[in-house]
């Protein structure tokens, strides 16, 4: 198969053909999804919650980026890869930003950068676009914003929120953004957002009038995911039993020394030793 293009992406919009987004973080769970036919993989920074165990995204930085969309890049080769912009490595001044961005293509392998904001990043998004790179745009909840928006709640519910909202959209699609992702945001207004653009929106927690969906590999896979109520998520497998479980045997089995068993053993007996134990 092919990897998809920005152009394909349009496209599906255009056709009403939705597009599957899922975030993905190392060589065995990229290659899992391509394998499975996802449209877009994207290297969230929520790697900083799902596995590096922090608390937000804050701490991730650009070489975590860098590592991790690598170790994607090789598992995946036909598929579309979008890279996360870590906190404060955009938006703090043009010649950083580009350097940045060009880790992410250049090291890691990545199609595209993803930063999170509005209207305020407009102009970091038209330069790198200007220097060759796609840029997906992300509004609504800001996971780097955390603490500034006051925890992780449904953005967009007041008019004023709303037009704000409105307004970012625009404003990234003006800037040149080939894409953007709206996430915990009311149905209606993501709908609206939706409809009102020409570029792809991929919602998370945004409803059904998105053009497309993006969830985190181990909230889909219950794999370990740090647990809080998320009503967005839909779970599609219990791989976190699945691996306690098989663990949980393996202990067993090499404390009863149950293994290694008989098949799993080498037993040739080189001569110069004789016969064993003499
Ligand atoms: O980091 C991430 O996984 C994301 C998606 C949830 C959109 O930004
Ligand atoms: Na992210």
């Amino acid at each position: 198969r092919k990897r998809l293009t920005i152009t394909n992406m349009k496209k599906m919009k255009q056709d009403r053909n939705a597009i599957s987004v899922l975030t993905a973080y190392d060589y065995p769970s990229a290659k899992l999804a391509e394998e499975a036919g996802i449209d877009v993989i994207l290297v969230g920074d929520s790697l900083g919650n799902v596995v590096l165990g922090y608390d937000t995204t804050i701490p991730v930085t650009i070489d975590d980026i860098v590592y991790h969309t690598r170790a994607v890049a090789r598992g995946a080769q036909q598929t579309f890869i979008v890279a996360d912009m870590p906190f404060m490595t955009y938006g703090i001044g043009r010649e950083a930003t580009l350097r940045n961005a060009a880790r992410i293509m250049q090291e890691g392998g990545a199609q595209a950068v993803k930063l999170e904001g509005g209207s305020d990043m407009a102009s970091d998004v038209a330069a790198l676009v200007k220097a060759g790179i796609p840029v997906m745009g992300h509004i609504g909840l800001t996971p780097q914003s955390v603490h500034q928006l006051g925890g992780y709640k449904v953005q967009g519910k007041l008019d004023m929120e709303a037009e704000r909202l409105m307004n970012d959209a625009k404003a990234l699609e003006e800037a040149g953004a080939f894409s953007l992702v709206l996430e915990l945001v009311t149905e209606p207004l993501a709908t609206l957002i939706s409809d009102s653009l020409a570029i792809p929106v991929i919602g998370i927690g945004a409803g059904r009038g998105c053009d497309g969906q993006v969830l985190v590999y181990h909230d889909i896979l219950q794999y370990a995911s740090p647990y809080f109520e998320k009503k967005f998520v839909k779970t599609y497998a219990d791989i976190g039993s699945t691996i306690r479980n098989a663990i949980e045997a393996y202990v067993n089995d090499v404390k009863q020394g149950a293994f290694p068993g008989e098949d799993h053993v080498f037993s040739a007996q080189p001569a110069v030793f004789g016969p064993l134990y003499g």
